[in-house]
């Protein structure tokens, strides 16, 4: 991968000709200077009734939007910030899945480039020697049967550097430049990742998210570790046992009772 450079934007223009896959094409994207939140555009889009495969960048985000009602930090010209519309025909249960497609696709992009110590800490969060390295958003409308369009959102740390991050995340998010000691080039990167996630996705939709399990599983950070799982109105501690085939964290508790978690919030030790 190249150096970055100050012009490294992922414009329609600069994109155009590395969005070779059949999923994310170029007249389905979408590039903004400024936005407040991609998710928040495309969410708009996608209830407008914009096709599956649209993709929405920005070079930075007034109010980018992290999980649990979180901010998102989206200092301009350095990170990539984006959201692909889908609509996987699936039930809503299994909507969630879509996070775990999208962690895969970046960790194997990073993990591509050479990069080792590269995590998934179920489910949304891309660990890169234990610290952030990008995190995912997903967003979801559903009615009982089926799913109408997902909204996966993904944020990650490129060019940055330390001092970029607001004080609160210094020392605990981290950018990939730091680990390659040279710049990321933020097209090439967004192309290779687009395109894993086109193939996974493709794969999702024959066959779910069980062949894609094994693979998944070698990135994970949490099996086998004490953890804390905080869901909407509950926590509890246990161990992170298994993964199953739908895409589930399996929690054993102190009481040595079986939880099936299928959205929360993980901690491991040391983390509040
Ligand atoms: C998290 O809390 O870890 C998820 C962060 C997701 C951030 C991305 S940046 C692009 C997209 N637009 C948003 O407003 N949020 C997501």
């Amino acid at each position: 991968m190249e150096q970055a450079e100050a012009t490294d934007q992922p414009t329609a223009a600069v994109m155009a000709p590395l969005l070779t896959g059949s999923l994310f094409r170029p007249d389905l994207y979408h590039f903004f200077p400024t936005l407040d939140s991609t998710n928040r555009q495309a969410v708009q889009w996608a209830q407008a009734g914009a096709a599956e495969g649209t993709v929405v960048v920005a070079d930075h985000q007034t109010a980018g939007r992290g999980r649990l009602g979180r901010q998102w930090s989206s200092p301009a010209a350095l990170n990539l910030y984006c959201s692909v519309l889908l609509r996987p025909n699936l039930p809503p249960q299994s909507a969630a899945q879509l996070t775990l497609l999208a962690g895969l696709a970046l960790a194997r992009t990073v993990a591509d480039m050479g990069v080792t110590g590269i995590e998934i800490k179920w489910p949304n969060d891309l660990l890169l020697n234990g610290r952030k390295l990008a995190g995912i958003l997903t967003e979801a409308r559903a009615d009982l049967e089926r799913v109408h369009y997902v909204i996966v959102g993904i944020g990650i740390n490129l060019n940055g550097t330390d001092e970029t991050f607001p004080v609160a995340l210094r020392g605990k998010a981290v950018n990939l430049a730091d680990s390659l000691r040279h710049g990321v080039n933020r097209p090439h990167f967004l192309a290779r990742m687009l395109a894993e996630l086109d193939h996974g996705y493709g794969r999702f939709c024959q066959a779910g998210f069980g062949p894609l399990r094994e693979d998944w599983l070698s990135f994970s950070r949490l099996l086998g570790q004490p953890i804390r799982v905080r869901m909407a109105n509950a926590q509890f501690s246990g161990l992170a046992l298994a993964l199953d085939e739908a895409g589930c964290l399996l929690v054993q508790r102190e009481d040595g009772t079986l939880t099936r978690v299928i959205a929360g919030d993980v901690l491991l030790p040391g983390e509040d």
